[in-house]
């Protein structure tokens, strides 16, 4: 995450995240899941500014007229939080720019929730250290938590336990987001548990050492099956990404985006050429080629 401060406004800059595992460990007495999870942010950003004002009120704009920019948008729900948590009285204008694509398994929504956080404690000058804005985070949604101590980390709990890591080396993927998301709430009730769950310490490793080819083959989320069940074009581009044979595929989070882990950034481009060469591509997904933050 990138703040800048200005005279007037303070910007942020907040990135998307993909999942290189993730198991479900089982339910919780709050409805929520346990999971094991292993994330990593990539190049791709929201950018949020915020402005104070006088009228008292959370006024948010965004240049996506698809999402709705009310009390029930994570962005406005973060401001306001922290506004009745540290009795802050004065209003706020946000534009939010969105890049993530929504509803995609890439937690542009948790992220731009993070970056809000993290703006106005500059805007407010509230002096919140990191950790009490990550656990404000949490109370948003599970992921929120994440974007305060990425860039990479493996995450349990709900998904708010969160433990940093390094990569071994930078990671190139190819993201395909289908025009259709998906909901987390659905596929997490289409899921059925497993009895015995995988163990992600191998992969773990893998992602340390930057072993990209082990990596590959360790690739895993639980969440595939009940979302590609929701959403035959989850497993449609996951077949096809399969068909280049780039070091792994796999779907994010809890889709419906699907990705392919290159060898490295030529491959990237060479995955990404071949697949919107094919003329239909353009309508039925966006595909971007990324790099995983330092
Ligand atoms: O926490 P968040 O709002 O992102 O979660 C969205 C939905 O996904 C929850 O309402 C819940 O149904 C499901 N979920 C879950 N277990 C998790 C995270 C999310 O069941 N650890």
């Amino acid at each position: 995450m990138w703040i800048n401060r200005e005279v007037d406004r303070v910007r942020v800059r907040t990135p998307a995240k993909v999942n290189l595992f993730l198991e479900v460990v089982g339910r919780r007495p709050d409805g929520y899941h346990d999971l094991a999870t292993l994330m990593v942010t990539v190049g791709l950003h929201d950018s949020l500014e915020f402005r104070g004002n006088e009228t008292g009120e959370i006024r948010l704009e965004c240049d996506q007229p698809g999402l709705s920019t009310g009390s029930d948008n994570l962005v406005w729900r973060a401001a306001d939080l922290l506004r009745k948590r540290h009795g802050v009285a004065t209003g706020v204008d946000i534009q939010l720019r969105k890049r993530i694509p929504m509803a995609a398994g890439l937690a542009g929504g948790s992220s731009d929730a993070a970056a809000t956080l993290a703006g106005l404690n500059r805007l407010w000058e509230l002096g919140l250290e990191t950790n009490q804005l990550a656990s404000l985070g949490a109370e948003l949604g599970s992921d929120v938590a994440f974007f305060f101590h990425g860039p990479s980390a493996w995450c349990t709990g709900r998904g708010e336990i969160v433990e940093p890591l390094k990569l071994g080396r930078p990671l190139d993927f190819v993201l395909v987001c289908p025009s259709v998301g998906l909901s987390t709430a659905g596929v997490f009730r289409a899921l059925r548990l497993p009895e015995t769950p995988v163990d992600g310490a191998c992969l773990r490793q893998a992602v340390e050492a930057g072993e990209i080819v082990d990596l590959g083959k360790r690739l895993f989320n639980r969440l595939e099956e009940p979302a590609m069940e929701l959403c035959p074009e989850v497993a449609r581009w996951r077949e096809r990404l399969a068909q280049l044979e780039p070091a792994g595929v796999l779907m994010s989070g809890s889709g419906s985006t699907v990705f392919a882990l290159a060898r490295d950034a030529a491959d990237a481009l060479r995955l990404a050429r071949a697949l919107t060469s094919e003329r239909e591509v353009g309508d039925q997904a966006r595909v971007l080629v990324v790099r995983s933050c330092d």
